[in-house]
């Protein structure tokens, strides 16, 4: 006699209470298992000089014509935005000058978009992209977030590049993309146009120039733009974020081959920069001359901090940025933690020792003065015997 087998009960599948679900339950992507989000602290600090913005905010009259762009732009946000940007690109082409059109530029949602359309575009699996260490923290995660393999080469030791240390480090990686930083995040140092004139000229590879501080340099006119010309695979990447004040408007673009920012508008998504920012930046670039009146006051401020801190016998790199990398301490986080005991925040960031901290208005910046010479003697600095 036939036995009659027991139909198979499908197993139950036992799935966490919604609320009690933790990140180890989920199915994550391998290479995202422990990783945490990207972010320097937000803290409701009195000085906050950690994230190289323009500590000034954009004046009453931007303000008031950027509430009133709003407003009319409130009117038709049951609208799609226009996804090509088109008058924003124009503004950005008379703005950035060089003699670039509006079909050179593309903008999105901070420089971070931007690089990330580049990996997109130009990265991914089995592709590599090269940068050179220390360097702006959120590369790695453009590079994973995109399949992209992230390949470093260190600076040199006064944390600049020559045209021979980045062709040998090309030669060695093969790299796909190339990113070069100047000024370069943390160290402020900068790579000159000249180098990266020559390594274009050497190399089939894409190169990517993030110039997110140049208005800070002392000649920002001497921009990696002015090769464009020459290089179909060269972009610039900018930002509005820095000394254009706006990091809060989320504006940042690129320049390079009508053909490049076509590749870039291929992997973006659908509508990506809401009309309300690119009204809000349309504002801004009308009134740029007042965006950047502070520029010359924050490299000033960068220029004293400089000198106050060599003069209280702090290792300082030399910058070209609103920033500054100084040091070394033994424990640089407790030198870190006793600014903010004192309501300071600075960054814990680049090579072992430093701390960085950006120029303020006149009050913070003397603040973080204040806060230092509290804690300076208290704190075990670095001397090279010790290294
Ligand atoms: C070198 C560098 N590039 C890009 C960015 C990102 O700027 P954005 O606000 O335009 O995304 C930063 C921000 O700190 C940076 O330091």
């Amino acid at each position: 006699m036939t036995q009659h087998r027991q139909a198979r009960q499908p197993r139950p599948v036992v799935k966490p209470e919604p609320n009690s679900i933790q990140l180890a339950d989920l199915p994550l992507r391998p290479e995202l298992v422990d990783a945490v989000p990207y972010g320097a602290p937000q803290l409701d600090v009195p000085v906050r000089l950690n994230v190289n913005e323009n500590p000034y905010p954009p004046s009453e009259a931007v303000r008031k014509d950027m509430a009133k762009a709003v407003a009319k732009a409130a009117k038709s946000l049951n609208r799609y935005p226009d996804r090509e940007a088109t008058a924003l690109r124009e503004d950005l082409a008379r703005y950035i000058g060089f003699g670039v059109s509006s079909g050179q530029i593309w903008p999105a949602n901070g420089s971070n978009e931007v690089m990330t359309h580049i990996l997109q575009a130009f990265g991914g699996p089995e592709r590599t992209l090269l940068t050179f260490t220390p360097t702006y923290s959120m590369y790695p995660e453009y590079a994973r977030n995109t399949h992209t393999a992230y390949v470093t080469r260190p600076r040199n030791a006064s944390w600049g590049l020559t045209t021979s240390e980045i062709l040998s480090a090309i030669e060695e990686v093969k790299p796909n993309i190339i990113l070069l930083t100047t000024p370069n995040n943390p160290t402020g140092t900068t790579i000159p146009v000249a180098v990266i004139d020559e390594v274009c000229a050497r190399t089939d590879a894409i190169v990517v120039v993030d110039e997110a501080y140049q208005e800070f340099t002392d000649a920002p006119e001497d921009s990696c733009i002015a090769l464009l010309p020459k290089y179909g695979r060269l972009i610039v990447v900018r930002t509005l974020s820095k000394a254009f004040a706006l990091a809060g408007g989320r504006l940042g673009y690129a320049v390079a081959a009508p053909a490049v920012v076509d590749a870039l508008r291929t992997v973006r998504l659908p509508y990506h920069l809401s009309e309300v920012s690119q009204v809000v930046a349309r504002v801004a670039l009308a009134h740029a001359p007042e965006m950047l009146a502070r520029v010359d006051e924050l490299r000033e401020t960068r220029a004293n901090l400089e000198d106050w801190l060599q003069m209280h016998g702090l290792d300082v790199v030399s910058s070209q940025s609103n920033f500054v990398l100084f040091g070394r301490f033994a424990d640089r986080h407790a030198v870190f933690q006793a600014l903010l005991d004192r309501g300071v925040l600075i960054r814990e960031v680049g090579p072992s020792g430093y701390l960085r901290v950006c120029a303020g208005t006149p009050r913070q910046t003397d603040a973080f003065r204040t806060a230092l010479l509290d804690v300076l003697p208290t704190a075990h600095r670095l001397v090279p015997e010790e290294e």
